[in-house]
């Protein structure tokens, strides 16, 4: 792109007056060079052979790679960081020199802009030869101290994983592939640590943290003793083995990990606690690795060609450049059961595009997380529990709920306690899990259509009542010569070798659904039982086939649905009743089309104002903040209460064993 080209860079150096002390040009170097190392090892873990996902082309990445590293020299070339920064400033600044002695395009830019600056090129293979990398290098000595250098906001470490990539030797883009299985004679670790060293290895090629799960029972384990430490996180026990044998490198990646770990926690401004575990662990990690590494010649370098992939989990631990946005979040695995992940949608549809807001995936300290089934563990922010089944008691999240005050329940029924709530039937949450549709579709018109099929049976759960009416509509439609009602899972009268369950977990179960219905007059919906408000998909599902739905659940399924435009079974004194009356409905074409194309949403307040979470969604008819604008406002409210100190956690958080390492 024409912006990120080199000829603009010099244009952008002569605006920037860089002068001695002074706090703006030291924090214009601070993010360059962050940006640099953060660009390069994002290049380097493209590479990787572990099957870490790339959301953008390898192309793009070395070419932002190229522009931050240029731009950072650049910058580097006016000012000498050690005089203007002080001495903070002076490790980085080695360590980016270092780096340019790889990067020829670097060396010849720096070059052309401030000739007397540019440093003496080497070929990589002999500059790694002579061990030029340590006598400059004070990364391996006990001062400065790993936690200074980490809070003195200077991509120490970064830098450092950086310039381990770029003289990998062989040289690969994979940090895995070249360490797996490398054994340095001069590390005295045994078999002992082989698993540990294999997982550490796929954690830090891939970008990945080690669970705060893992983390929470690992901790549980050495202090409780409640967990099965044979069944427990396999990173964890490793990494126990590592701290407790007689391997300083394993001690020193396992605590670099435990502080990579910790960080999500360790960002948020109030976590004061936190931010001395995390301080202890990178403290604990220095030790490691002086008494792996050593620190007299040489020590440098057999850190950077060791095994043990230290850098690159401290690489992680820098503080974020850029503004600190509120984060909303949820959990990658919502999506397990029925395909797309609805509390993403979720999140998206009330949080995104919001100033200030930023939405990421499987951040488990955020400030808002949404969920249902995955519960963020050590949370200390605004919970959303959007619910999918009766109550939260069903979905065992109700002692939860009612005992944190930052929740809040969007569902059925509320919770209770000291949680608020917001009434919203699956039936309109449903569409968080929905691709194809959105809830504007409830209220478009309804063409009829010619239709093969009598009726459809689609559920999950075979329970008697709903396989009682089944067996009745079927053969009394049968009898009429109305044709069959067909089951479409393993309930009814499937055979019982027919196992379509697959289905359920396609990539979109409800959208699934909707496409089987399409080609059949009605659709046999009944809930799974009787319960207060429980209102959920399958109604929209035929609705939205075409379908006319055959309805059994709770009347305020009328509240929200126009009655005309299905039939409700519940209403009839009997199943025998209600059966009798869809065969009339069925054999007259008139009063068929009357139900085929009544308008499905009720023209109601509350009803327009149950989907209004969503975007897309009929308008309210009155002058009142839709329920996306509801829930954000609480969640927002809550989110500042709780800055203000006067919301606590769900559990027991990290910071409680502190006292587990002493310093
Ligand atoms: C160096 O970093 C420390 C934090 O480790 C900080 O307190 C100190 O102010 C920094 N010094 C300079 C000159 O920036
Ligand atoms: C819904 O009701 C409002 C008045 O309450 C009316 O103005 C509007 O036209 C109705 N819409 C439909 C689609 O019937």
């Amino acid at each position: 792109m024409l912006w990120h080209s080199w000829h603009f860079v010099p244009l952008f150096v002569l605006v920037l007056t860089l002068a001695k002390g002074d706090q703006a040009a030291c924090d214009a170097l601070k993010g360059a060079w962050s940006r640099a190392a953060e660009s390069g090892l994002r290049f380097y873990a493209s590479g990787s052979s572990t099957g870490a996902a790339l959301t953008e082309p390898v192309e793009s990445r070395a070419e932002s790679a190229r522009n931050d590293l240029q731009t950072a020299a650049v910058l580097a070339a006016e000012l000498d960081a050690t005089e203007a920064c002080g001495p903070n400033a002076s490790l980085a600044q080695r360590l980016f020199w270092l780096l340019l002695q790889s990067r020829e395009d670097g060396r010849k830019r720096i070059a052309e802009v401030s000739p007397q600056r540019c440093p003496e090129g080497r070929p990589r293979r002999a500059f790694f030869q002579g061990h030029a990398l340590d006598p400059e290098m004070s990364l391996l000595s006990p001062e400065p101290s790993w936690v200074e250098l980490l809070h003195s906001g200077w991509p120490v470490f970064s830098l450092a994983a950086l310039v381990e990539s770029e003289f990998r030797d062989p040289p690969t883009y994979s940090l895995a592939a070249t360490r797996l299985g490398r054994q340095e004679p001069s590390e005295e670790c045994n078999g002992d640590q082989e698993v540990f060293h294999h997982i550490s290895m796929l954690f830090a090629a891939e970008g990945r943290t080690a669970r705060l799960i893992e983390i929470r029972d690992f901790l549980r384990t050495q202090v409780d003793g409640d967990v099965d430490l044979v069944a427990g996180p396999q990173f964890f026990k490793e990494l126990m083995h590592g701290v407790q044998g007689s391997c300083p490198a394993a001690q020193a990646v396992g605590y670099a990990a435990l502080a990579d770990a910790l960080q999500c926690h360790w960002r948020r401004p109030s976590s004061h606690r936190m931010h001395e575990l995390a301080d202890v662990a990178v403290a604990k990690a220095q030790q490691g690795a002086l008494k792996a590494f050593g620190h007299g010649p040489g020590a440098f370098n057999v850190m950077m060609r060791s095994r043990w992939p230290l850098l690159s989990f401290l690489a992680r631990l820098h503080p974020r450049t850029g503004p600190s946005d509120l984060v909303v979040s949820w959990s990658s695995r919502e999506a397990e059961l029925g395909g797309t992940n609805w509390a993403q949608n979720f999140a998206k549809e009330v949080f995104g595009d919001r100033a200030g807001v930023h939405l990421e995936e499987d951040v488990e300290c955020a400030d808002i997380y949404v969920y249902r089934s995955k519960v963020p563990v050590n949370f200390g922010g605004v919970l959303i529990f959007v619910d999918g089944e009766r109550s939260p008691e069903d979905s065992l999240q109700e002692t939860l709920l009612r005992s944190y005050p930052a929740s809040i329940v969007v569902g059925p029924m509320a919770a209770g306690g000291l949680s608020d709530f917001f009434l919203c039937p699956a039936a309109s949450t449903s569409f968080s899990a929905r691709l194809l549709d959105s809830p504007m579709r409830l209220v478009q018109p309804r063409p009829l259509q010619v239709r093969p099929g009598f009726a459809a049976y689609l559920v999950y759960r075979c329970y008697p009542h709903r396989e009682r009416f089944f067996h009745l509509l079927d053969s009394a439609a049968k009898e009429q010569g109305l044709g069959s009602v067909e089951s479409l899972s393993r309930c009814g009268n499937a055979p019982p070798d027919i196992e379509r369950r697959s289905k359920r977990y396609s990539a979109s179960y409800y959208d699934d659904a909707v496409e089987l219905f399409r080609s059949f007059r009605f659709a046999m919906v009944f809930e799974n039982r009787l319960s207060p408000r429980y209102v959920t998909e399958k109604i929209v599902n035929a609705f939205l086939s075409g379908a006319i739905p055959i309805y059994w659940g709770s009347p305020f399924v009328l509240k929200i649905f126009n009655p005309m435009a299905f039939i409700y079974v519940n209403s009839f004194r009997s199943f025998e009743a209600a059966v009798e009356h869809i065969l009339r409905v069925a054999s007259d074409p008139e009063l068929f089309a009357l139900y085929a194309t009544a308008p499905v949403l009720r023209n109601t307040s509350i009803a327009r104002w149950l989907f209004s979470w969503h975007r897309n969604a009929p308008p309210l008819l009155r002058e009142e903040p839709t329920l996306r604008e509801a829930l954000a406002t609480l969640a927002f409210q809550k989110h500042h209460e709780g800055l203000r100190g006067t919301l606590t956690a769900v559990e027991r958080r990290p910071f409680d064993y502190a006292h587990l390492f002493p310093p």
